[in-house]
């Protein structure tokens, strides 16, 4: 059987927040039927910020990058699902708004590289999960639990 379990890490860029889009992009998520197990608003350091984007530090962008990603409040998030780190991919779209589908996240609310409103793990890279995780999240801070749905829905 496949792994339902699968976690994926996401985050809610600074443009996305000041934009009020939080409960947007959530929905995106909840509605695909993918599970939250873990959130939380927070600024990122600098040390931090360096850290999380450490493989793009030869890059041109990369100061860019992390006076942006530090600029402002971010929600970072664990996703479960099957095949969640690709499914999120998808749903989140190209990393250039420009190429984005529409439909996909960053495809309906973003047009600049720069500002593309939401981070997720890469599904090529493997334990880009797990490392971007342990960054932002220790093990008690998420949460495991089953959907009841019977008991609330009607
Ligand atoms: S690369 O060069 O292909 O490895 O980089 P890429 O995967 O396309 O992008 C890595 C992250 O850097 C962000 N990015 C930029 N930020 C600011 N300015 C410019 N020009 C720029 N180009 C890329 C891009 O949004 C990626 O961030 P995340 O959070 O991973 O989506």
């Amino acid at each position: 059987m496949s792994d339902q379990r699968e976690r994926t890490f996401v985050m809610i860029k600074p443009d996305a927040f000041q934009r009020g889009l939080v409960s947007e992009i959530i929905g995106r998520f909840e509605d695909r039927g993918l599970k939250l197990v873990g959130a939380k608003v927070t600024r990122l350091s600098r040390e931090q910020a360096e850290d999380h984007y450490g493989e793009h530090e030869d890059k041109p962008f990369f100061d860019d990058l992390v006076e942006f990603i530090t600029s402002g409040p971010v929600v970072p998030m664990v996703w479960e699902g099957e095949d969640a780190t690709r499914q999120v991919r998808q749903m989140i779209g190209a990393t250039d708004p420009a190429e984005a589908a529409p439909g996909t996240i960053r495809g309906d609310y973003a047009v600049d590289l720069g500002r593309n409103v939401v981070h997720a793990s890469d599904h090529e890279d493997e334990g880009a999960n797990e490392r971007e995780i342990a960054l932002f999240f220790d093990d008690d801070e998420l949460v495991e639990y089953d959907f009841h749905e019977s008991t609330w829905l009607y």
